[in-house]
């Protein structure tokens, strides 16, 4: 198949239009992080996460480290899905290998219906900031993916104070009053609607909705708390027809077609799905991105090499497939062991994509 012109300025955001490509692309989740040496040293002197995210040049610094030591076809911008509710005045802070925490959770009423949507500009100042110098820093290199949480996924972190486990805050707000959900819901849809348009205006080339807890609904909760609240999202984008959007629910993937639905460009999906079922679904309305098992990563290199082989040949050629993994880069993984998956990738996908 003629790959029309695609090198690594432009391959990713040609495959998420379905545009031929003459290799599949490769960008991983959590791909800045404690598994590199270079990231743990800006940290370092960063002094916590969140002075890292806040801090543009430092932040901009993180985000294009792994694009230069690995031939990875995007960048995706240094920050934290929780900076949305950090703003929203919740407070937010890390508990060293515990994860994040919020000082005042939201757990009533009175509390949702105070919240305010943050102007960006303002009070998120610094991922703007960090956007438009990442985008000169790159100057053309691979695009810059900016993200954001979904509201569902926010809300259960705002509602419970910290990671979920059992989510039976949240889960109780649910079942006791949907209605003041809901109107969470509309709140967080609308700040998270500001914060990408802001993203694109200052450069982001793609957008991804993280939906880390959508698999934790039941089918019909899904639809209704945290489907359609991203479909109001990617309806509300400014700059809709020219920047695609991915939309990774984890744990969704018997809800494909009911993503596809939302106008997402691209689904990403974990692990548990079959690329070749998914693309028998949804490969018509949009482009898939996934989904190599992250602790892949931990397997001798000609194994690692071989599962990347599989996860493409699932897919099966052709235009359409970004590859990554199904969730997150794990902390402990030695950096050659991406470089072994990044040619593994390019290799193999030569001569099918
Ligand atoms: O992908 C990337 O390289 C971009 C940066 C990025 C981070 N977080 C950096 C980060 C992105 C896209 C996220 C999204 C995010 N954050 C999600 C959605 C994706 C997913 O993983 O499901 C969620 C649920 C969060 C919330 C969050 N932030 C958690 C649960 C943690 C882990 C806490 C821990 O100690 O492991 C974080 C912190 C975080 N976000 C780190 C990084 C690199 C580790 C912070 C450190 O340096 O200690």
């Amino acid at each position: 198949m003629s790959a029309g012109v695609s090198d690594r300025s432009n391959r990713f955001l040609r495959a998420l239009r379905r545009e031929p490509v003459d290799q599949t692309p490769i960008w991983l989740m959590r791909q800045a992080g404690r598994y590199l040496p270079e990231y743990r040293a800006v940290r370092a002197r960063a002094g916590s996460f969140m002075d890292l995210c806040q801090n543009p040049e430092l932040a901009c610094e993180v985000t294009v480290q792994p694009v230069r030591r690995y031939a990875l076809d995007a960048a995706i911008l240094f920050s934290d899905i929780l900076t949305v509710p950090d703003a929203m005045g919740l407070g937010l802070h890390f508990v060293d290998g515990e994860g994040p925490r919020f000082e005042r959770p939201i757990r009533d009423q009175h509390a949702i219906r105070q919240l305010r949507v943050p102007d960006p500009a303002v009070a998120l100042r610094y991922v703007v900031d960090t956007v438009g110098r990442v985008r000169r820093e790159l100057g053309g290199l691979c695009p810059l993916i900016g993200f954001s949480g979904s509201p569902w996924t926010l809300a259960t972190y705002m509602v419970e104070g910290q990671g979920g486990h059992d989510f039976r805050h949240v889960k109780g707000l649910l079942f006791n009053d949907p209605e003041i959900l809901d109107t969470l819901l509309a709140t967080l849809t609308q700040a998270v609607t500001d914060y990408l348009n802001a993203q694109a205006e200052a450069g982001a080339q793609a957008l991804m909705i993280f939906d880390t807890w959508g698999g934790v609904l039941s089918a019909r909760d899904f639809l209704r708390f945290s489907r359609d609240p991203m479909a109001r999202i990617i309806e509300g984008l400014s700059r809709r027809r020219e920047i695609p959007v991915i939309v990774f629910t984890k744990g969704g993937g018997a809800w494909l077609p009911a993503l596809a639905d939302t106008g997402a460009e691209a689904l990403g999906v974990d692990w548990t799905v079959s690329l070749r079922e998914a693309r028998a679904q949804v490969g018509g309305r949009v482009a898939l991105q996934g989904n190599l098992d992250p602790q892949a990563l931990y397997a001798p290199p000609a194994r690692l090499r071989a599962e990347a082989e599989a996860v493409l040949r699932d897919f099966g050629g052709g235009a359409g497939h970004v590859f990554n993994l199904g969730h997150g880069m794990l902390p402990d993984i030695a950096p050659e062991q991406v470089t072994t998956l990044v040619e593994a990738v390019q290799t193999a996908s030569r001569g099918l994509a």
